[in-house]
C-alpha cells in the first residue's frame, strides 16, 4: 500500500502534476475493537480510530500535509496558524519536512506541554498570547491578509481535504460506514471533515450508509450548545478550548444532515472517559479525545438504545501530550527500599 494521505488518496484529493508527494507517514491509523467497552454501552460493535498514532500524534498531519503540499505547489515559503497545542505541532512538522518556515501562535499557559516541545523541537517560531485561541485565529487571520505567509488552520480548504481521508479509511476497513460517529468538537473543522468524507464515499458508492454525527464540546466551552460565543471558555480539554470555532455553521449542518448531536459533556465526565478508555481499552488518549466516549455513556446513561448498532469513537490525540493532566490527578506511588522482601510484603504477598 502506499504511504502517506496524498499519495493513498490522490485521486479524491486536489493533487495535480506539480503537487510535491511528501509524506511522513500519516494516515492509515489503527482501529481498534474494544470489546469491553462495548458491553458497558450495549452497542453491537464499537471501535476507537487511533489519531494518535499520526506521525506528531493528533489527526492534524492528515490535513496539514495536504495544506503544506499545495502552499509549496503556490510557491509559499511560509506558513502560519493559531492553535491549542496539535494544529502548531503539526505545522511545525511539516513545514520542517517540505523545507519552509512555520509561524506560531498559541494561548500562553494553556498548551498541553509535549505539543509546546514539538513545536519547539521542531524549530517554528513561537509566539504565546495572554489571550485564548479565539484571540489567536483573529490575529492570525489579520496577519495572514497583510503578509506573504499561508494560513493552515482549517480554514483552509485543504485541511478539511486530507482529514476526510480517515472517513474513508473507517469505510474501507469495516467495509461499510458505522451507524454513529462520536467524535470531540473544538474549532469544528474534523466534524465537517468527517462528514465531507462519509458524504463523499456514499456519493461514489463505496458505502451505503451514512453515520449519524455525534459531536461533543467540553461544558465550559460548548459555544454550539450554547447557541452562542463564550467569552471565555475552560475545559481541561485543552485541545478543545474554544468559545468561537470557525466552522460552526458547517458543524451544524453535518449534525443536521447526518439526523446526529451536537452536545456537551462536563470535565469530570471527561476525565472519567480517559481514564476508562485507558484502563478498559488500553487506549491513551488526551483528555479531548476522551470527550467522544465520555459523549457516548452520557447518552447511555440517559437511556439510549444503541442495541445493534456499529459505533466509532475518535481518538483524535495522543495520551502523551498531555501527561501534566494525568500525574496531576494520580495516586501517590509506593516507595520502597530495593529489597525483594519489601516489595513482596508492601504487594501482600508475604
Ligand atoms: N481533538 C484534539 C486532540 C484537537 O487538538 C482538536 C483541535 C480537536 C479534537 C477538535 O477538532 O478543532 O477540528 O473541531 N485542535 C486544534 C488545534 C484547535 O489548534 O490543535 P476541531
Amino acid at each position: 500500500m502506499k504511504s502517506g494521505v496524498l499519495a493513498r488518496y490522490r485521486d479524491r484529493l486536489p493533487v495535480t502534476s506539480k503537487t510535491p508527494i511528501l509524506t511522513l507517514g500519516e494516515g492509515d491509523t489503527p482501529l481498534v475493537r474494544c470489546r469491553q467497552l462495548e458491553s458497558e454501552v450495549g452497542c453491537k460493535e464499537l471501535y476507537f480510530k487511533l489519531e494518535g498514532c499520526n506521525p506528531t500524534g493528533s489527526f492534524k498531519d492528515r490535513g496539514m500535509v495536504v495544506a503544506v503540499a499545495k502552499a509549496m505547489e503556490e510557491g509559499s515559503r511560509a506558513i502560519m496558524c493559531a492553535s491549542t497545542g496539535n494544529t502548531s505541532a503539526s505545522a511545525a512538522a511539516y513545514a520542517a519536512h517540505f523545507g519552509l518556515t512555520a509561524v506560531i501562535i498559541v494561548p500562553g499557559g494553556k498548551i498541553a506541554q509535549g505539543k509546546m516541545a514539538q513545536a519547539i523541537i521542531y524549530g517554528a517560531k513561537i509566539v504565546a498570547l495572554s489571550g485564548n485561541f479565539d484571540d489567536a485565529l483573529n490575529i492570525v487571520r489579520t496577519l495572514v491578509e497583510k503578509h506573504p505567509i499561508t494560513l493552515v488552520n482549517s480554514v483552509n480548504p485543504y485541511r478539511i481535504e486530507g482529514q476526510k481521508t480517515a472517513a474513508f479509511e473507517i469505510i474501507d476497513m469495516l467495509g461499510e460506514a458505522p451507524d454513529y460517529l462520536f467524535i470531540p468538537v473544538g474549532n469544528a473543522g474534523n466534524i465537517t471533515a468527517y462528514w465531507k468524507g462519509f458524504v463523499e464515499y456514499n456519493q461514489t458508492g463505496k458505502s451505503k450508509i451514512r453515520p449519524k454525527m455525534m459531536g461533543f464540546q467540553a461544558e465550559g466551552a460548548s459555544p454550539i450548545v450554547q447557541g452562542h460565543p463564550i467569552k471565555d471558555p475552560k475545559t481541561v480539554a485543552t485541545a478543545i478550548r474554544i468559545g468561537n470555532p470557525a466552522s460552526w455553521k458547517k458543524a451544524e449542518a453535518a449534525r443536521d444532515e447526518s439526523g446526529g448531536s451536537i452536545d456537551s459533556v462536563t470535565d469530570d465526565e471527561i476525565l472519567s472517559a480517559h481514564k476508562l478508555m485507558a484502563t478498559k481499552g488500553g487506549i491513551f488518549g488526551e483528555p479531548a479525545s476522551a470527550a467522544p466516549l465520555a459523549g457516548l455513556l452520557k447518552l447511555t446513561r440517559k437511556g439510549m438504545d444503541f442495541s445493534g448498532k456499529h459505533i466509532v469513537c475518535i481518538v483524535t490525540g495522543n495520551g502523551l501530550k498531555d501527561t501534566e493532566v494525568v500525574l496531576k490527578n494520580a495516586e501517590p506511588f509506593l516507595n520502597l527500599p530495593a529489597e525483594v522482601s519489601a516489595v513482596e510484603k508492601a504487594l501482600g504477598w508475604k
